[in-house]
């Protein structure tokens, strides 16, 4: 066996251990099972469903199904969020691995990969795809959510046409082809070779880690990050950024160790709901909004570290503002970009800020569905270098996820750039300040949006359908209260790469001044519908550019609420999370 040293980290693995017994397959028979169609990002489902009898390995059979003769041979990568289910999971899949003819799967120590972290590894080791546990920001555990998803080989959320075929399996699947193998241990870091099947487990960080050091200035990084007159805290709320947050701001930045919290990764993320909004990150936000003596940077990242909340002391930057923000400053202050955007992308409900800053700055941009996979054809197109959702995903084109991690490692470039130099005691520029700066440049797109979670599937759809009846009868120049129509759709779009269309993406109403609002049932539930509801209004007068959000839309709130009868249909009267 070889003990040549990881390609870029240079280190050689501590263990191999050699099974030279050949493989034998041990097919096993199953029926299909109902519903496992992919969503917007994988299949998800309660915990106590993908437990039941053979829900996972049939969902994992059908995707080597459907990949076919394609899948043997190659490597794989496999981790997840840490969430309960994902080490029995593993070894689930690592059979099925083996007994489809995969070669070699590459495994996150004790089955931990983030997100991003499994599209760089994907990305740097050329694999053919790779697997990854998480459901996300929902909660964990026996009775909550479990998910899978598969990524494709430039590190993407796989595209519809692979989802698509995958479901097509497991209405008929009969077989489950399971390898004879015993538990791989998961725990340690080396390579378990079988015959003609090696499972190599990676540290966490592996490809990641070095991939952030090439797009951030690191020393600059930690000339901000270790003054004494600057504070942040960083909370992984017991998620699997625990697993990589304590060795990049404290170890390599200098932060002390106060500045993390929650960085224990638990299989229920301590009960919690690793969501980094202003209602499920409630221990970072009263910190950052205790006065004074608040840090002078906070953020959070969610389950499966693809998603960011990023503060300042007292104060929410929203994630249109954020993109749209780490977009207007990426050339000056992150390595990475310092030849220029190559364009810049958003997601429909994502608000305009994004669009001021593509218009002032010259640069090619794009409005796509919901769903990061959208992003992955105009980065692998060299079409779009940053984009970013307002689900609180934000990226760029170092790998084919959103990357929690790397938006606050822009903002924490940005806020580094601008304090280069600054003398011990003089004041510093924040996070207020950059935003501030910003809506005068660019105007301010005051954005709100009302989740209605848990709702019955079929009042949600009645809403739908009435919207869509007032979107048939509705004209240019109608008046909706005091807003005057420009176009009311169900948004299409046709990918410019491939000409693929996606088509029923959401409900909108745009008026003249450019203000809307737009309904859509979430894609990422596990059960129920969540009806969200996006409002959006452009700002460029002075006086009221630093007015608070809810203040400033509460007008056009009232006509979306009416127009879509909201309230009737669901019988809620209030929202669960307003962002
Ligand atoms: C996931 C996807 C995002 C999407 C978000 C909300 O995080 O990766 O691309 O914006 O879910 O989706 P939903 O369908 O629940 O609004
Ligand atoms: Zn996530």
């Amino acid at each position: 066996t070889s003990r040549a040293p990881h390609a870029r980290t240079g280190r050689f693995n501590s263990s191999v251990t050699t099974r030279a017994s050949a493989i034998t397959i041990a097919p096993s028979p199953t029926k299909p099972i109902e519903g496992q169609k992919t969503g917007t990002s994988g299949l998800r489902k309660k915990t106590a469903i993908f437990t039941s009898e053979n829900y996972l390995a049939n969902w994992v059979q059908s995707l080597f199904s459907s990949l076919g003769s394609e899948i043997e041979g190659q490597t794989i990568c496999l981790g997840g969020d840490g969430r309960y289910f994902n080490k029995e999971a593993s070894q689930i899949i690592l059979k099925l691995a083996a007994g489809n003819g995969v070669k070699k799967v590459v495994v996150g120590q004790n089955a931990i990969l983030a997100t991003p972290a499994a599209s760089a590894i994907i990305r740097e080791q050329k694999l053919y795809g790779g697997l990854i546990m998480s459901a996300s920001h929902n909660p964990g555990g026996p009775d909550e959510d479990w998910g899978i998803k598969f990524n494709y080989n430039s590190g993407e959320p796989a595209p519809e046409r692979i989802t698509d075929e995958i479901f097509k399996y497991t209405e008929t699947i009969t077989e489950l082809k399971f390898a004879d193998i015993p538990d791989v241990d998961l725990a340690v870091v080396g390579t378990t070779e079988f015959d003609g099947f090696t499972v190599e487990v990676v540290e966490s960080t592996a490809d990641y880690l070095p991939l952030l050091q090439e797009v951030f200035d690191f020393d600059m990084l930690k000339s901000l990050i270790s003054r004494p007159d600057f504070s942040m805290k960083f909370d992984a709320m017991h998620a699997v950024t625990g697993a990589y947050a304590p060795k990049i701001f404290c170890e390599m930045l200098g932060a002390p160790e106060s500045s993390v919290m929650n960085c224990g990764v638990l299989e229920d993320f301590g009960g919690g709901h690793p969501d980094p909004n202003l209602t499920y990150a409630k221990e970072l936000v009263d910190i950052m909004y205790s006065g004074d003596d608040a840090p002078d940077f906070g953020a959070a990242s969610d389950g499966d570290g693809d998603r960011n909340m990023v503060l300042g002391k007292g104060f929410f930057i929203s994630p249109s503002d954020s993109v749209a923000m780490i977009a207007a400053n990426a050339q000056e202050c992150i390595p990475y970009f310092k030849d220029g955007l190559k364009g810049v992308a958003r997601s429909m409900p994502t608000g305009g800020a994004l669009d001021k800053v593509a218009e002032k700055m010259g640069l090619q941009f794009y409005e796509v569905p919901t769903g990061w996979k959208f992003f992955g054809n105009l980065m692998d197109d060299g079409r779009c270098s940053v984009c970013g959702e307002e689900s609180f995903g934000t990226s760029s084109d170092h790998v084919r996820e959103k990357d929690g991690l790397w938006a606050v490692l822009s903002w924490l470039s940005i806020l580094a750039k601008k304090n280069e130099g600054k003398a011990a005691g003089e004041k510093l520029v924040t996070v207020e300040d950059i935003a501030k700066e910003h809506w005068a440049k660019f105007g301010r797109n005051f954005f709100s949006r009302y989740d209605y979670e848990g709702v019955e599937s079929e009042k949600a759809d009645a809403m739908v359908d009435h919207l869509r009846s007032v979107i048939a009868s509705a004209k240019k120049g109608d008046k909706f209260g005091e807003f005057e129509l420009d176009f009311a759709d169900d948004f299409e779009y046709t990918d410019p790469v491939d000409g693929s269309v996606a088509s029923k993406q959401g409900l909108r109403f745009v008026f003249t001044d450019s203000s809307r609002f737009i309904f859509r049932l979430s894609g990422t539930g596990s059960s129920g519908a969540t009806i969200r509801m996006y409002i959006e209004q452009y700002e460029t007068d002075p006086s009221k550019l630093e007015m608070d959000a809810q203040v400033a839309l509460k007008s056009l709130i009232d006509v979306a609420l009416e127009t879509s009868k909201l309230q009737e249909f669901s019988g809620r009267d209030k929202p669960t999370v307003i962002t």
